[in-house]
Parts: structure tokens; sequence; C-alpha cells
């Protein structure tokens, strides 16, 4: 983004905090189908950045593509990308950062969002929290990351509202703080009272919600007056939320003790305004990121970032390899040659893009907040940090212990060369833990958190690598990380394998949580970690 002419001349480092106060970078967390798309076009729709939602649809070759942004960008023409959409609102730049549309749990998603400032969590309010998308959750609230929730399809028949906020708070343990309620049931929706003015907020359909939905504004009275059914009910629940203390509270939801909660319907543009006003009125922007000493790196220090996420092959024709740099610190200037902290090596980003698919466009100036994709950057890694002029090493994104084990072989043995070099690429990508058995059958073990990893590696070794692969489902359904002392204990140990991981950490594979937690228990000193951190 360049410079305005009145920002031209404030010295750097204030230009870049005065950038970095206008940034909100968030991911919109949620169980597939409860509208996360729609609430994606809306806030772009509502931002200026399309004219019209929802006039093209094309829902199954959208569930097919490999993203969802991607076919939405065919379809409307616009540009984004498939990593990190970039929208104003107001006098905010906004970064919305994808996570994958799986009906299924990622590693991807874990590690977008190690580099998000805050998340939006949508919930169906038919179906609240729904134990597929539980995990997500939980890993939002062990980051500490600030939620703001939306309590979507408000539209139509849904579950009491009171009823979803216990949900929140005994699934997640997050404490749900209503900024807006709804007048009118689940089904019979007529708008929401706002909390902080006791305004009525009527808001009136638009053609599937095609365009910004009309809002008016009604006093308590008014509302009495209109409503008569509808508004002493909500004022009734309003009354008992403030009984029991469940009101905005900013220092909480900003340690991600609490949520503010929304409600509306994406489809028809309900509570779409409200919302992108939270995230640039409550959502924090980018704050100094802690290195690995614990050190919190200005945000005018000099150019930082790390790589979050790695994507080969977006671009088949040229099989490129793109790495996703949050930036932390700093302006990032293309061209300029930075310093990759795991190898000390320079490292130029004249390739630098902030879109893809279609179109991609190269980024000139980025500041922290924002994401910026290093084209052809193959030795970097998941993790890495990059800097320019004072040395910074931000801490390694934790990966999580997976769950689901299989043997890895080629199906055609004649092409092991592939199906190795496919393997080290997607393992490099993240695509799956690449693991071996140093005692055992020297064939590779891949190990991942959810199903759709196996399916995504299986996809691409073949149509990438010309590689099919075999797989064999182990019995192991959890794994610990562990150390040498540990490890030698354990392979006496029934129900348990120990497997090395390709940089070295060891992973003690368990075939029940029961076992683990008897062995646990039996021998306190063992190191069975949780969280595996590289
Ligand atoms: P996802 O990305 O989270 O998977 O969800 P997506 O936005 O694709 O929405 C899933 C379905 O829910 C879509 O319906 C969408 O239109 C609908 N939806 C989203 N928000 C609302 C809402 O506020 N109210 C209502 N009533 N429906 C909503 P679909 O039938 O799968 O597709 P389509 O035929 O509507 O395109």
């Amino acid at each position: 983004m360049a410079p305005s002419r009145d920002t031209a001349t404030l010295s750097e480092s204030s230009l870049v905090l005065e950038e970095a106060s206008k940034r909100r970078t968030f991911a919109i967390i949620s169980h597939p189908d409860a509208g996360k798309t729609t609430l994606t076009e809306k806030f772009l729709l509502y931002s200026g950045a399309v004219q019209e939602a929802g006039a093209v649809k094309a829902r199954e070759g959208r569930r097919r593509a490999t993203s969802d942004w991607m076919a939405m960008e065919q379809q409307r023409g616009i540009s984004i990308t498939s990593t990190a959409i970039q929208f104003r609102y107001l006098d905010h730049v906004l970064n919305l950062l994808d996570t994958p549309g799986h009906r299924d749990f990622s590693e991807d998603t874990y590690r977008v969002l190690a580099a998000a400032d805050a998340a939006v969590m949508v919930l169906d309010v038919a179906k609240g929290i729904e134990a597929q998308t539980l995990k997500l959750f939980e890993v939002c609230r062990a980051r500490r990351l600030p939620i703001i929730t939306f309590l979507n399809k408000l539209d139509r028949p849904g579950r009491p509202p009171l009823e979803l906020l216990d949900e929140i708070q005994a699934q997640i343990g997050l404490r749900p703080t209503p900024v807006t309620w709804p007048v009118g049931i689940p089904g019979d929706f007529r708008g929401v009272i706002d909390r902080r003015s006791g305004q009525f907020v009527r808001f009136t359909r638009t053609t599937r919600g095609s365009t910004v939905a009309p809002e008016e504004l009604l006093s308590a009275d008014q509302a009495a007056r209109e409503e008569p059914q509808a508004w002493p009910l909500a004022k009734d629940e309003v009354d008992l939320l403030t009984a029991v203390g469940s009101s905005l509270d900013l220092p909480s939801f900003l340690a991600g003790d609490s949520s503010p909660v929304f409600v509306g319907s994406a489809l028809t543009n309900f509570g779409v305004h409200h919302l992108l006003q939270a995230l640039v009125g409550l959502a924090p922007p980018p704050s100094p990121r802690p290195d690995t000493t614990g050190a919190p790196r200005p945000l005018q220090a000099p150019f930082s970032g790390f790589v979050f996420k790695i994507q080969a092959n977006m671009d088949r024709a040229h099989r490129d390899h793109v790495a996703f740099v949050r930036v932390c610190s700093g302006r990032f200037e293309r061209g300029e040659t930075v310093i990759h902290q795991p190898s000390g090596r320079p490292f130029s980003t004249k390739y630098a893009a902030s879109m893809f698919g279609a179109d991609r466009n190269t980024v000139d100036e980025a500041y922290p907040g924002d994401v910026v994709g290093l084209v052809n950057a193959t030795e970097l890694r998941i993790g890495d940090t990059l800097y320019a002029a004072e040395p910074v090493t931000y801490p390694a994104i934790p990966t999580f212990a997976p769950e689901l084990f299989a043997t890895a072989r080629p199906q055609d043995t004649s092409r092991y060369k592939q199906f190795r070099k496919g393997l080290s690429q997607l393992e490099q990508e993240g695509v799956v833990q690449v693991l071996h058995d140093p005692e055992g059958d020297p064939a590779p073990i891949l190990a991942a958190v959810g199903e759709m990893q196996f399916e995504v590696l299986s996809h691409r070794l073949s149509s990438e690598y010309g590689a099919p692969v075999r797989l064999t489902l182990t019995p192991h359904r959890l794994a610990r990380r562990t150390d040498a002392g540990t490890a030698l204990a354990l392979r006496s140990t029934r129900g348990v394998k120990v497997l090395r991981r390709t940089d070295g950490t060891l992973l003690a594979a368990f075939e029940s949580p029961f076992w683990l937690d008897h062995l646990h228990g039996e021998h306190p000193e063992w190191v069975l970690d949780s969280i595996l951190t590289d």
C-alpha cells in the first residue's frame, strides 16, 4: 500500500506505527456450513470491494475447489489471495486469513491461527458448537486469541440464543458477553438491541442479501410501540444478561477470556455492519511479537516476519513454491534483501506477491499484520524468521499431537524417487508429519491431525508427482512428544510405538488414550508432552 501524501512526511517509525494501528488481522473459524464463506462475501460487500454479493453461487463448484476463495475469485472477477484477503473498512485495513474450508481439521488451520491477532467464531444458531470444530475453538482459547462470536442464521428457526451462550461457556470456557441481542425469535428476526445504546436496530431484507441491508435506529420507546411482543421479550433477556454480568469487558476479551457476541444473518446481511465495526473497534491491532527469549520486538523496529504457510504448485504451469510471511515489525519493501534467520543467509524479496489465483499482484510494501507471499522461496520452512538489520528469532509454530498414523508405500515401486521427493516436499509444506520407526519397518509413517491431510497428500502425490501412495492406517490414536530416556523405557512397553520425526523429535504413539493415562499415572516422571513444539 503506497503511503499517502500526508503519511509520506511522517518519519519512518511513526509511519509504521500508524499503518500498524490501522491493521486488523483475523481469521474466521466455524464449522463447515455455518456461514464463513457467506460472511466473507458480505465483508467484501460492506467494504465496497464488491458491489453485489450472492448473485452467483455455483456452490458445487465451490465445494470442490481447493480453496473456497479461489472459486469465489473466479465467480466474481475479483482478485483475492487464497491465503489472505485484504480489504479496507472505514480507515482500517483488514487482513482476513483463510482457514481452509475442510470438513475436517488440519494442521494448516492451526498454523494460520498463529498468524492471526483475533478470530471471528461463526456459529449456526440452529446447531451451536459442533463437536467437529470444538478442537479449533480450543486452540484459539489455548493461544488466548481474542474471539468475537457471531451467532448466524437468525433469519431461520434455531435454538434459543441464551442456550447457545451457556454452550459457549460450558464447552470452551469462554465467557460470552453479548453486545447485540436479537429482537424476535430465530426465524422471525426483526433486528437487534444494541446493548451499548439501548436502541433497537431494525433490519430490512434485500433480495438474498445482495446489497447492504437498510438499518433503522429506533429508541426503546418507539421499539416498544412498534414491536409490542418481540421487544419486551428481548428486553427481559437483556436485563437477565446484565444481571448475570454478561456485558462487554474489553480487558478480558483481549486476554482471550470473554467473547463479545453479535447476532445476525450473513445471508440477509443483518448484523454484518456491527460485526465489522467490532473488528475495527474491539479487535486488537498488531502488537509487538515476543521473540524466543520472550522480548517483544517493537512494531517500528526494522522489518521482521515469520513464515506460517507454504504452498507449492499453486501455479501448476510453473511448479512454484510460495512462502507466506506474516509481517511482525517494520515496513516490508519488495526488493529489499533480508536475512533468513535459520541459515543466516541473505534472502531476496524481489518476488513478493499479495494476491494469488488468476492474477498475481506484486506487493511493494507491507506493514505489521499484513501477509506477503514470497514466490519460489524454496529454502523457507514453516516457522522460519526473516528480518532486516536487527536480528530476531520468533518462536516455532507449535505442531499438534497427531491422532492418525499410516504407513506409506508407493503403489508403483518404479516411481520410488518421485515418491520420496513428493513426500519430502509435502512434508516441508506441512501437509503431514513424516516419521520413521528407528527399530522397525523402514517405510515412512505419516502422521496427521485430521484425515483430510492424508487425502490431500494422496491426491497431490499422484497428481503432482505421478507417485500414487498406498496408505495403511496403524492402530495408534494419539501421540506425545518424548525424550530419549523415556523413549528407551517405552520401547519395551506394549501399546506404544516410539517414532522419530524427520527433524529428530521423538514421538510416542499410543493405541489408546486410557493406556496413555495409565502409563502416565504409573510413571509420572516420563516426558509425554501434548503439544509438540518444533
Ligand atoms: P461455510 O463457508 O461456513 O461452509 O458456509 P457457507 O457460507 O457456504 O454457508 C453454508 C450454507 O448456509 C449456504 O447455503 C448459505 O447460503 C447458508 N447461509 C449462510 N448464512 C446464512 C444465514 O444467515 N441464513 C441462512 N438462512 N442461511 C445462511 P446452501 O444451501 O448450502 O447454499 P445456497 O444454495 O444458499 O448457495
